[in-house]
């Protein structure tokens, strides 16, 4: 990536997209640039925000291949065709295989609602709820062919409230999730952030295993960061 130009991004969709708006409505300041937003639900209202900003979209319907391999295939040539520094998952519902991944190895970002390890998958807000979960929120993982288990670059975190519904936790860690994936695209856009290895890497320090907490009301840099005391 040329230190001089902002750091391409494409984003995948599957849904609403409010991840991807709030990608948006950061990218006029920030460092990184949507080169485009692709979906693989023709559905997608994400597809419609995207258009409203003049981003060019692509739908790639799974339902339109016969396997797995055959859509990340036509996902991946498509990646490659617009020429991206960073695919950024947000809210996309598809499981992407080893040869996707491995061909995008350090390059593709997921933000999901749960502190994990804590809760890979589907249901992170029930689950929670089910577990009497004190706390609850959101991690940003670089993606690699274990689901949700890539190396985790940041998470924040939500109180879970006495009489909490399932919508009320969702909608509590979804405001977190419009901060925090922002910020942590930019670091990459910066070249802050970087995997090696298999490890999140910011400024040349790994990572500890949850990542760094990124605190709403200390999100301007470098306050915003909090690595334990032996990094
Ligand atoms: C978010 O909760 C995200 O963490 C999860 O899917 C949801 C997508 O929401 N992966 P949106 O489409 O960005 O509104």
């Amino acid at each position: 990536m040329n230190q001089l130009t902002s750091c391409h991004i494409a984003v995948l969709i599957s849904g609403s997209g409010s991840n991807l708006q709030a990608l948006i409505d950061n990218s006029i300041a920030s460092n990184f640039k949507i080169s485009a937003v692709i979906s693989n639900n023709p559905d997608a209202y994400g597809l419609q925000r995207a258009e409203r900003d003049g981003i060019p979209v692509q739908v790639i319907n799974h339902r339109g291949f016969d396997s797995r391999e055959e859509f990340d295939l036509a996902l991946s040539n498509a990646i490659d065709e617009i020429g991206v520094d960073l695919i950024v998952l947000a809210g996309f519902m598809r499981i992407l295989g080893s040869t996707f991944v491995n061909h995008f190895s350090g390059r593709i970002l997921n933000i999901h609602p749960s502190l994990l390890p804590r809760y890979p998958g589907i249901d992170t807000h029930q689950r929670a709820l089910d577990a009497g979960d004190k706390e609850h929120g959101v991690s940003i993982h670089f993606v690699t062919e274990d689901l949700d288990g890539g190396p985790v670059v940041a998470q924040d975190r939500v109180p879970v409230l006495k009489g909490d519904t399932t919508e009320e936790l969702a909608a509590r860690v979804l405001e977190k999730e419009h901060l925090i994936y922002p910020k942590v695209v930019s670091w990459f856009a910066s070249g802050r952030l970087r995997m090696k290895a298999q490890h999140a890497i910011l400024d040349g320090e790994p990572l500890p295993p949850t990542g760094v907490e990124v605190h709403r009301d200390t999100i301007t840099e470098p306050s915003d960061i909090h690595l334990p005391d032996h990094l």
